[in-house]
């Protein structure tokens, strides 16, 4: 109890405040762009648009947060980032009445200025944006007291965590190939709405496997809008910007010039596809040295080299299409042009992944049909007779896998020949 009373004191000293406001230099710090002196070409940018959307978002006490997660205890915490803690909790829903809403809760670190300007930049881009990729912000807790200030963010609990935690973690099972696939999908589907379908555009800057998050039945949503910026303005190429982001995944032009494109966020999809193929982090510093960044040891694995399939990931233990893992190198190395306008566009990538879907789909149909046809005419009937020494019967059963392997050969060829005529320029 006088624990308790403990905290309705504190809180009673904290400033609670309502809907984050911007100032004029919090204004121009998503687009690099001083809209109040009416330089833009762009009728409404985040923050008029955030202005009109703001009532979306729950403002919750810091005081409802320490009980949602038994005052942010360990046992409550699911991960931890450079940002700061996240913890599951419970909320009541809006009004009271009704099941508690699982939500995870994300507390800044106290590291003053930059904090808060990622905190701020992630409410208004959450508050903006809408779409079934990207993960929802139900609402943030802002307070600034004498022990210093607290920022937190409340977002719709994901339950089968990051796309990270399934490719790496091996308290996991692995994921499937076509699971991989739908993943590297929708998130790129997210990425598309940023880049070319949301009322303003969005570069994302953090685009990598742990801020891609996995619902109930693994749809990916990105998370994590704390670097995000607005895109150039009109007969602008690029937004000038400090280089931020993360290490083994921001475009190399990017960091050299601070030129921040939507193709930066492209670059970044591409290595986040060589993890999805191979099973390995960006960057390993426990491996050998030739080993250890993602992008240089794939090079020794070129697509259409017989050696490709010694880079995948092993924990798919070959279960996967070889044409449809072939294309997707091929389209990870395209999102992985030195040059930023040869990449392709985030919605030219969402075409080529469906069409990747599709072949790896013909591929284990026809893969299938050929198991049901082998079991039809059974691999040597007279195999039961008995009468065979055991290396006639093993060369019987050889003979009889090469030409299952023919066939699957041509098929496979086939359906090859169709997905390069359909590719997208
Ligand atoms: N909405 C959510 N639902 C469930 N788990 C989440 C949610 N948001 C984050 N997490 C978990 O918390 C972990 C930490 O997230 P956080 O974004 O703080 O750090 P990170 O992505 O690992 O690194 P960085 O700070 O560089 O982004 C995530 O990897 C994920 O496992
Ligand atoms: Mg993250």
């Amino acid at each position: 109890m006088s624990c308790f009373s403990y905290f309705k004191h504190k809180t009673r000293k904290l400033r609670q405040r309502s809907a984050p406001e911007l100032n004029d230099r919090e204004k121009s710090l998503y687009s690099g762009v001083d809209r109040s002196s009416g330089s833009t070409a762009s009728p409404r940018g985040i923050p008029e648009l955030y202005e009109e959307k703001a009532h979306n978002l729950r403002v919750f006490s810091y005081l409802e947060l320490r009980h949602a997660t038994n005052d942010f205890s360990r046992l409550f915490k699911i991960g931890e980032g450079g940002f700061g803690s996240v913890y599951k909790g419970t909320i009541k829903p809006v009004g009271g009445k009704g099941d508690p809403i699982l939500v995870a809760i994300k507390r800044l670190n106290q590291d003053g200025l930059q904090g808060h300007k990622q905190w701020l930049a992630e409410v208004q881009f959450l508050g903006v944006v809408e779409h079934p990729n990207l993960v929802k912000l139900l609402g943030y807790c802002a307070v600034d007291g004498e022990r210093g200030i607290q920022r937190l963010l409340v977002y719709e609990f994901m339950s089968n965590r990051s796309l990270e935690s399934h490719l790496f973690n091996k308290a996991y099972d692995p994921l499937p190939w076509k699971r991989r696939l739908e993943i590297a999908l929708g998130a790129a589907q997210g990425l598309a709405y940023l880049h070319e379908e949301s009322e303003v555009q969005v570069i994302y800057r953090d685009f990598k496997c742990s801020n891609v998050l996995l619902d109930e039945n693994f749809m990916p949503k990105l998370s994590d809008f704390g670097l995000a910026r607005e895109g150039p303005i009109a007969g602008h190429t690029h937004v000038s910007t400090a280089v931020m982001g993360t290490f083994g995944y921001a475009a190399p032009d990017y960091i050299q010039t601070g030129h921040l494109t939507t193709k930066s966020d492209v670059w970044s999809f591409g290595v986040v596809l060589y993890e999805i193929l191979t099973g390995r982090r960006a960057l390993e510093r426990n491996r050998p040295k030739p080993e250890q960044k993602l992008l240089e040891w794939v090079k020794l694995y070129p697509p259409e080299s017989k050696k490709f399939v010694l880079l995948m990931d092993p924990r798919l233990i070959g279960q996967y299409s070889i044409y449809g893992a072939q294309e997707l190198a091929k389209l990870a190395d395209d999102c992985l042009h030195k040059s930023a306008k040869d990449r392709p566009t985030t919605s030219q990538v969402v075409e080529r992944l469906k069409q990747i879907i599709q072949v790896s789909e013909d591929e284990s149909s026809i893969e299938k049909s050929i198991i049901d046809t082998s079991d039809d005419d059974p691999l040597d009937p007279e195999e039961n007779l008995d009468e065979s020494t055991p290396s006639e019967s093993w060369t019987r059963r050889m003979a009889h896998l090469a030409k299952l392997g023919e066939r699957v050969e041509s098929d496979s060829r086939r359906k090859f020949l169709i997905l390069q005529s359909a590719k997208v320029p």
